[in-house]
């Protein structure tokens, strides 16, 4: 991050500011709706500032401001657009250590203006670091016209409870379990409808409802999500929004940090490993570990990439929960090899290629290759191997070694739907070394038959280049929460 965002409190502070003109009645009037005591320095005012005289957090000098007007500022704009009235105000911040933003001056700026979205209390800053102004702008535009007015209402209903609900549930989860509750369910939905009278009453039965839960035995849950093979615009909704509700995660090494970013910030994280032939903790010990999460009350989600039933061990991590009689849901996620596929233009199946599709894994119980080569091998089917990098060549070798014509297309996907992706097209014969060559470091999936051949045709995605757009796509995102 290139800035802090904060959100400052300038309430009854003094705020200094340059310019008679539009910039400087823009910065005026911002800070008087922060509730600064603010001072405007210049020869002469434009209309903007007709309404404000008479106003007691309002005062104009028609003159240059000196040291003393800005020591004990909160904050100092520079908004006369004139380079030598806004450079001075800038040297006299810096003998009085006042931070300063200087219009258009990007060096003189100690912070810069977010664009907002204002619903009060809820307020919503965009920023691109400078960057990119107008794009921050369009942001804000878009959200403008997503968030109804009537969230601002819902801020100040919750905060119309928030010293009740905080003397009545002691623990921090509790508070947040309720504020979830609130905030997600009726409550939310009957305020948001005008009907605060009884969004009041529901928000009364839902705090006693988390009290009796409080008092009890805690029990949490878990969540055992699908995460998908990389790429976060491919989560579900669901796994989205169970992602903002957990207290702690577990994840492995195939969840990367695009994907763990969109977890609740505070949630506490458990990395448990789990390479081929390193696994930081044994299968058994991750399931007890999330039956010990659970049990302590925690709101437990065991994230893992792809689809948790597809050569995830999912089952037997649910298996162990519902002996120990801890609540859980599963959400599926895009498995690798219709993600990695679909992103290296590969289609699995084809009506001129393959009728069917098999979805098989090379790393069998203790590393053991046991594959039913028959079914592989049948025609006008794609095989889909997962962890089969590291004995490609002795998969190859048996394709061949069976009757698979060593000219029968095939491909290693790196790193699939990922900005690093790679994508290693040759054949039954040529794969293993095509693929050495390339340094590959999965993780990986095999790709064998015919539809293979449409690659070169049907490949789109050229990683970091064809990624969405940054910024719409964690806005997207957090608006979908
Ligand atoms: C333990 S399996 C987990 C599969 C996962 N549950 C799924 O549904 O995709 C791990 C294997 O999935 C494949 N895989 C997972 N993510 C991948 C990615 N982004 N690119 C290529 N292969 C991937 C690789 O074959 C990797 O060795």
């Amino acid at each position: 991050m290139e800035q802090l965002p904060v959100f400052y409190n300038l309430k009854g502070r003094k705020v200094v500011i340059t310019g008679g003109g539009t910039v400087a009645a823009r910065r005026t009037e911002i800070s008087l709706r922060s509730g600064g005591q603010v001072t405007v320095f210049a020869e002469t005012l434009g209309d903007e500032f007709i309404e404000l005289q008479g106003r007691a957090d309002f005062a104009h000098e028609a003159r240059p401001a000196e040291l003393d007007d800005v020591t004990d500022a909160a904050m100092a704009f520079g908004a006369s657009e004139d380079e030598a009235i806004d450079g001075a105000l800038y040297e006299l911040t810096r003998a009085a250590g006042v931070p300063a933003n200087i219009a258009d001056v990007p060096e003189q700026c100690d912070f810069i203006m977010a664009s907002i979205v204002d619903r009060s209390p809820l307020v919503i800053a965009v920023s691109s670091s400078g960057t990119a102004p107008i794009l921050a702008r369009m942001i804000r535009a878009r959200l403008e016209t997503m968030l109804p007015a009537s969230y601002g209402r819902l801020a100040e209903f919750a905060g119309q409870f928030r010293d009740l609900v905080s003397e009545k549930l002691e623990s921090g989860v509790g508070r947040r379990k309720f504020w979830e509750r609130a905030i997600y369910g009726p409550t939310a939905d009957l305020v948001l409808a005008g009907d605060e009278e009884r969004a009041e009453e529901q928000l009364r039965s839902e705090l006693d409802a988390v009290l009796k839960e409080e008092q009890g035995q805690p029990m949490g849950q878990v969540f055992l999500v699908g995460a998908g093979p990389g790429d976060p615009d491919l989560l579900t909704f669901r796994a989205l929004r169970l992602m903002q509700l957990a207290d702690v995660v577990v994840h492995d090494r195939l969840i990367g940090e695009g994907v763990l970013n969109l977890v609740r910030r505070d949630a506490e994280r458990v990395y448990v490993g789990k390479r081929p032939r390193d696994h930081t903790l044994p299968q058994e010990e991750i399931s007890q570990l999330l039956v010990r999460l659970a049990k302590e009350g925690k709101r437990v989600l065991r994230l893992k990439g792809g689809d948790p039933f597809i050569f995830g061990r999912g089952g037997e991590e649910i298996e162990t929960l519902a002996a120990e009689g801890v609540p859980f849901q599963v959400v599926p996620g895009i498995t690798a090899a219709s993600g990695c596929a679909s992103y290296a233009g590969i289609p699995l199946t084809h009506r001129d290629h393959a009728q069917s599709c098999v979805f098989v894994t090379a790393h069998g119980r203790d590393g053991v290759i046991d594959l039913d080569w028959k079914s592989l091998l049948r025609p006008r089917q794609t095989v889909a191997i997962y962890m089969g990098l590291t004995s490609l060549d002795r998969v190859a070798g048996e394709f061949i070694a069976r009757g698979a014509d060593a000219s029968l297309p095939a491909a290693v996907i790196d790193n699939g739907t990922r900005v690093n992706q790679q994508v290693v097209a040759g054949t039954l014969g040529t794969i293993a070394s095509d693929a050495a060559a390339a340094e590959l470091k999965g993780p990986a999936l095999v790709v064998i038959g015919s539809v293979v051949s449409l690659h070169e045709k049907l490949q789109w995605f050229e990683g970091e280049r064809s990624a969405p757009n940054l910024a719409e796509r964690s806005i997207s995102t957090e608006l979908l929460i």
